[in-house]
């Protein structure tokens, strides 16, 4: 093709502003531009869960973000970092993710790396790789029909006195006490419980998110118990699209969540820096088998 002229515009000069001094609108217009499926409240429910940075160029556009949410005193989980599709491949996004390991020193980090971010945090040093499917879709009825093991116990709606058994769950499946997460979850979310010998031993929460809803967290100690659970939530949403992120050591549920409807879409890395992320408590109790959201973990 013929070039006709050339014009060399200078690089952006970006300044850092709390995230929550932007305008929302800006917020959803980047992760809009990089594919991401965010609607503008499902920022707000991260807005109002954690902390976090935005680049903003000399006329205000806002050009990347980087977010964490605190869970204990010592661990938080990074999420939300985006840069401008133009600004790519320049040092913005090292530069966000420094920005925040600097503000929150002494501070173990989790995140779940997509696979153009992974690079850049092996580099700063991320490990303890896990995978996380992206499974996604239409949700079908005949995921009904799939064969699964009998589960003991009843399976009924979440009720508010559930909330501290959801939350002791929580704990035990993930090292971290999410009560904070969860005071964002639990409004805007439905709720399914498995209760065996008088107690709560599995759980899964589905709310409105991105193109339609998502199932998750689901906490269970067998994938038997977290499909006992989830199947009332494909069951309400048939249909309509319903997304889970699943680790892929759990084969089990996720041939459940593609029965239902639910393909495996794409795939991110769970990723920690100075140790593992996400530790169960003991070895054969709860354990997380669907995120609450890639953002959250
Ligand atoms: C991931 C993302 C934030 C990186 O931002 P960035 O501004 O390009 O980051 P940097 O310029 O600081 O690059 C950091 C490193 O990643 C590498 N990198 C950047 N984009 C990449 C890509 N598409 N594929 C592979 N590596 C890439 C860079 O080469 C650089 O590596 P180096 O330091 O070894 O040279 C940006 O690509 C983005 O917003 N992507 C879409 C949203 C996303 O996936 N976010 C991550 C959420 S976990």
């Amino acid at each position: 093709m013929e070039t006709i002229a050339r014009l060399h515009i200078d690089t952006f000069e970006l300044t850092l502003r709390d995230i929550k001094q932007v305008d929302p609108k800006l917020l959803h217009a980047l992760s809009v531009s990089v594919g991401w499926p965010h609607r503008d409240t499902d920022w707000q429910m991260l807005l109002e869960l954690g902390q976090g940075l935005a680049a903003v160029d000399e006329i205000g556009r806002v050009v990347g973000t980087v977010m964490w949410l605190r869970y204990d005193a010592d661990f938080a989980m990074v999420c939300m970092l985006i840069t401008l599709p133009r600004l790519q491949e320049q040092g913005a996004g090292r530069w966000l993710m420094e920005k925040a390991h600097e503000l929150n020193e002494g501070t173990v980090f989790g995140l779940n790396a997509t696979r153009e971010a992974k690079r850049l945090y092996r580099s700063l040093g991320y490990g303890y790789e896990q995978k996380i499917l992206r499974c996604q879709g239409e949700a079908t009825a005949s995921g009904m029909a799939t064969p699964s093991a009998k589960v003991e116990g009843l399976v009924r709606t979440a009720a508010a006195s559930d909330n501290d058994s959801l939350l002791r769950l929580d704990l035990a499946a993930t090292g971290h006490d999410r009560s904070v997460a969860y005071r964002a979850l639990l409004p805007v979310s439905r709720g399914q419980v498995l209760v065996r010998n008088d107690e709560i031993v599995a759980f899964s929460l589905c709310r409105p998110f991105g193109r339609g809803h998502v199932i998750g967290p689901v906490v269970a100690a067998s994938e038997d118990d977290a499909i006992a659970v989830s199947r009332p939530h494909v069951e309400a949403h048939a249909g309509s699209f319903l997304r889970a992120d699943t680790p892929a050591c759990n084969t089990v549920f996720t041939g459940f969540l593609a029965a239902s409807g639910m393909q495996i879409h794409d795939s991110a890395t769970s990723m920690g820096l100075g140790r593992a992320p996400f530790v169960p408590r003991s070895k054969t109790g709860s354990r997380r088998i669907a995120l609450a959201s890639q953002a959250i973990g």
